[in-house]
């Protein structure tokens, strides 16, 4: 099947040469073949000029190779799947040498222009030797044509004895002058008739049918579509049909063949993810029963495909109710894929040139040939890109495959949260990118980026979880033309990783100290309270905070007496007091908190607490003579301390008891008593008036008449009780007294202790 040559005959050319000067032949520009019935001829892309033609010469006779008469002549040019120049010619075509049916010549001229309009002629000899022998009947189904050949019909056995007489393969008027050919054309009539025409051969042949006959056969050729053909629809598939009869006169014997011949015209579709032909299968025009099928050979490009290679490639051919169906799978190797963007929308076109070499016998014909070119595309199916996401959380980072790209598809870019990520800086990011070829000629990409990204973004969830999240745009370069697909993906990954901040606290000289460490999500995300109040600028100048970031911690002290703190009880060891330090998460609302107590060591203090009651705690020490704290009471003198040491007493009471007096002064009520040094008298000894006390402090608290109490905190030397009141000063605790609703609330609950 490969013997074949290309003869540069320079100087023969030379003299039957009518035409312009050969140039000489660049190498590898050209391949010829020697298919069964054709000559093949195909010219390299990057050789084709601006334009280009074929010329076949035999002899002086020069014609160009296009249209009806390269139809009607057995002439196919294409260009092919990869943009190489095509040129078919069937043995048995016009101007083709024959000889003795043993060997066929062409001579061929390719003519290229270049954009100049320079032309340039190459004159290429085809030789093809006959490969395999000529059967019976052959069909060719081209892409513009339909041929038929059979043998010449033998005389019949009575005149044996008689020389065979060849009608000489002459110039019409002599021997063929008076062959018929009889076209029988199915009428549209309802039952179903058939009509005949009878038409001279030269009738025939304006008619559009090329007829001849060589040595040993006669032949019948004809484009699509010309006059007296006839479309048929079997079963899924259209199929174009001449049915026609040759008669001739032999001698005196009257012989008659059929040159019937039929092509599918079906194109391809696409079924499911396969390319589907489908041609009949036994087609009455030219088959006559019992039919037997003899041989099926497939191929694409122009080889016969192996069943092991067709198979490797997914090919199917299966007969399917006396339909073939032919599958190829879209963009299987032998074709060729074409990527576009259409509409945003990543699609292909496949094309693949396909031929069919079929044989069966029937009762007419000992042996038929049927070999079918067909060019097969399939026009911008949309071909999704199919990302997967292979992200396993605990590698933290994206693994993301984008899947399958032919070969003219290259990723240009790739842009994650608006932000193209730069292959310069990629390995130093932690960002890979690889390509993978699969055997069937397509790759996938595949993106893997760290979740440590700058470009990720990340949402706490709670519970430490943290979703990370990559929106990406990869874009994608078309070859040749340059077109962007761009695919947009987003990708999550969920991952308990989370560090949460942590609250750490201490007690001052000054106040409460607190930490509060940073953990790993952003500390943006959090809101710092302090005694349930959001700590801003305007609090930590109201309450004289100190606030300082560290690297990895924040420091806060809170100082005694200021916003924030709350009251929880007074004793001998001093003031209780606590700093409730919270971190909320702004979205999940998910909470971190910490309560740092501390005391505050102090001699002398009045808390009028909110529920009502007054605790004291007043200090003898400086009374001279001194005075046992144990003989101290209040207004009511069987109000006795609650505790004491060698000089200091603690009462605490209500202020509707212990002899408390209340004023009425406007809004508000001043509650007042006082501490006195009231020492037991032994029982026999008792006065008669109570003694004039030699130490008395006064207390006092006022609250509003209506409203609710607050917790205010003096010094007793400095209550509000000393008339007159407008000298009441809440001493150095006066911010103290403005402490908002929520946090009184939460002194009123504390008890009272120490
Ligand atoms: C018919 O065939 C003969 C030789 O076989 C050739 O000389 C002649 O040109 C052919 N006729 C046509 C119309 O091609
Ligand atoms: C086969 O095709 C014929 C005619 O096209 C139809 O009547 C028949 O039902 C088909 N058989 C099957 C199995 O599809
Ligand atoms: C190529 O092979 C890959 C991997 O086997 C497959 O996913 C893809 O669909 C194939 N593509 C074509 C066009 O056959
Ligand atoms: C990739 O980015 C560069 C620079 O930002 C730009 O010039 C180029 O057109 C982009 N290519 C694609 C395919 O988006
Ligand atoms: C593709 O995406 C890039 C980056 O988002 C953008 O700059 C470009 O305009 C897009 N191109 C097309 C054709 O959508
Ligand atoms: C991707 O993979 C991760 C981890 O297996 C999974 O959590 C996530 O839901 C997947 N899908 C998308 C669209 O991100
Ligand atoms: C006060 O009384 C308590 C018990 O009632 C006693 O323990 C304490 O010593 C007394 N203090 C003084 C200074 O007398
Ligand atoms: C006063 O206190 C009561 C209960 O303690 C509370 O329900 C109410 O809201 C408070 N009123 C004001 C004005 O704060």
């Amino acid at each position: 099947m490969v013997m074949y040559y290309v003869s540069l005959l320079w100087f023969l050319l030379f003299g039957l040469c009518p035409m312009s000067v050969p140039d000489s032949i660049p190498i590898g520009m050209f391949r010829t073949d020697c298919h069964d019935r054709h000559f093949w001829l195909s010219v390299d892309s990057n050789f084709l000029g601006h334009k280009f033609r074929f010329d076949v010469q035999a002899g002086t006779e020069i014609h160009e190779v296009s249209g009806q008469w390269a139809a009607e002549c057995g002439y196919t040019m294409a260009l092919d799947s990869w943009g190489d120049l095509l040129l078919r010619v069937s043995y048995l075509a016009c101007l083709v040498e024959n000889q003795k049916e043993t060997e066929y010549r062409l001579l061929v001229w390719f003519i290229n222009r270049d954009s100049n309009g320079e032309e340039k002629s190459y004159p290429l000899l085809l030789t093809c030797p006959l490969q395999v022998p000529w059967g019976p009947r052959e069909l060719v189904c081209e892409q513009n044509y339909m041929e038929v050949s059979v043998l010449k019909p033998q005389p019949p056995d009575n005149h044996i004895s008689t020389a065979w007489v060849t009608p000489a393969p002459v110039e019409l008027g002599e021997g063929l002058r008076e062959w018929r050919v009889v076209f029988r054309i199915p009428t549209l009539s309802q039952e179903g008739g058939i009509r005949e025409e009878t038409v001279p051969l030269r009738m025939a042949h304006l008619l559009g049918y090329h007829i001849n006959t060589t040595d040993s056969r006669i032949l019948l050729r004809c484009a699509y579509g010309s006059k007296l053909a006839y479309t048929q629809q079997w079963g899924e598939t259209d199929v174009e049909e001449v049915s026609a009869t040759i008669l001739y006169k032999l001698k005196w014997t009257l012989l008659t063949v059929d040159m019937s011949v039929a092509c599918a015209i079906s194109l391809a579709q696409m079924d499911g993810s396969d390319v589907l032909w489908s041609l009949p299968r036994d087609l009455p025009t030219l088959v006559h029963p019992p039919f037997i099928e003899k041989g099926l050979k497939f191929g694409v490009g122009g080889q016969y495909l192996s069943e092991c290679v067709a198979h490797q490639r997914g090919y199917m051919i299966h007969d399917n109710n006396r339909t073939l169906e032919i599958r190829i799978p879209f963009g299987a190797e032998g074709g060729f894929i074409k990527s576009h963007v259409i509409d945003g929308l990543y699609s292909q076109s496949y094309f693949v040139d396909v031929f069919l070499l079929r044989e069966w016998e029937d009762k007419a014909w000992s042996l038929t040939q049927q070999r079918t070119f067909r060019a097969l595309f399939i026009y911008h199916l949309p071909r999704p890109v199919t990302l997967v996401n292979k992200t396993v959380p605990s590698q933290r980072e994206f693994s993301i495959s984008l899947c399958c790209f032919p070969y003219d598809v290259s990723l240009g870019n790739v842009t994650v949260a608006a932000q193209p990520v730069l292959w310069e800086e990629m390995e130093r990011n932690g960002v890979r990118l690889s390509q993978n070829p699969f055997p069937n000629n397509t790759y996938l990409y595949l993106f893997q980026m760290p979740f440590s990204h700058p470009l990720i973004s990340q949402k706490y969830l709670g519970d430490r979880f943290r979703r990370y999240t990559l929106h990406g745009v990869f874009s994608f370069i078309l070859f040749p033309d340059g077109e962007i697909y761009n695919h947009s993906a987003t990708v999550e990954a969920e991952l308990q990783d989370v560090v949460l901040p942590k609250l750490e606290g201490e007690c001052t000289v000054r106040g409460v100290h607190t930490l509060a460490y940073y953990g790993n999500i952003d500390s943006s995300e959090w809101s710092l309270y302090v005694g349930g109040m959001r700590l801003d600028w305007e609090l930590v100048e109201l309450g004289g905070f100190s606030l300082d970031p560290h690297e990895l911690y924040l420091s806060l002290e809170v100082p005694l007496y200021a916003p924030g703190m709350a009251y929880e009880g007074l004793g001998l060891q001093g003031l209780l007091v606590s700093v409730l330090v919270s971190l909320v998460h702004l979205e999940t609302a998910e909470e971190q908190t910490h309560v740092q107590r501390c005391v505050f060591p102090v001699r002398e203090l009045l808390v009028c607490l909110p529920d009502g009651r007054m605790v004291v705690m007043v200090d003898t020490a400086g009374v001279s003579p001194p005075l046992n704290p144990n003989h101290t009471a209040l207004l009511d003198p069987a109000c006795r301390p609650l505790e004491t040491d060698n000089s200091r007493a603690i009462f605490s009471f209500s202020i509707d008891s212990c002899g408390t007096v209340a004023t009425h002064d406007g809004d508000q009520v001043i509650y007042r008593n006082e501490v006195r040094n009231m020492p037991p008298f032994p029982p026999h000894l008792r006065p008669l008036s109570q003694p004039q006390p030699r130490y008395r402090v006064p207390l006092g608290c006022v609250h509003p008449e209506n409203r609710n109490h607050t917790l205010s905190i003096y010094l007793p030397s400095h209550s509000p009780t000393l008339l007159p009141m407008k000298n009441a000063q809440k001493t150095a605790f006066h911010s103290h007294t403005r402490h908002p609703e929520g946090l009184d609330q939460k002194m009123h609950s504390l008890p009272v202790g120490g």
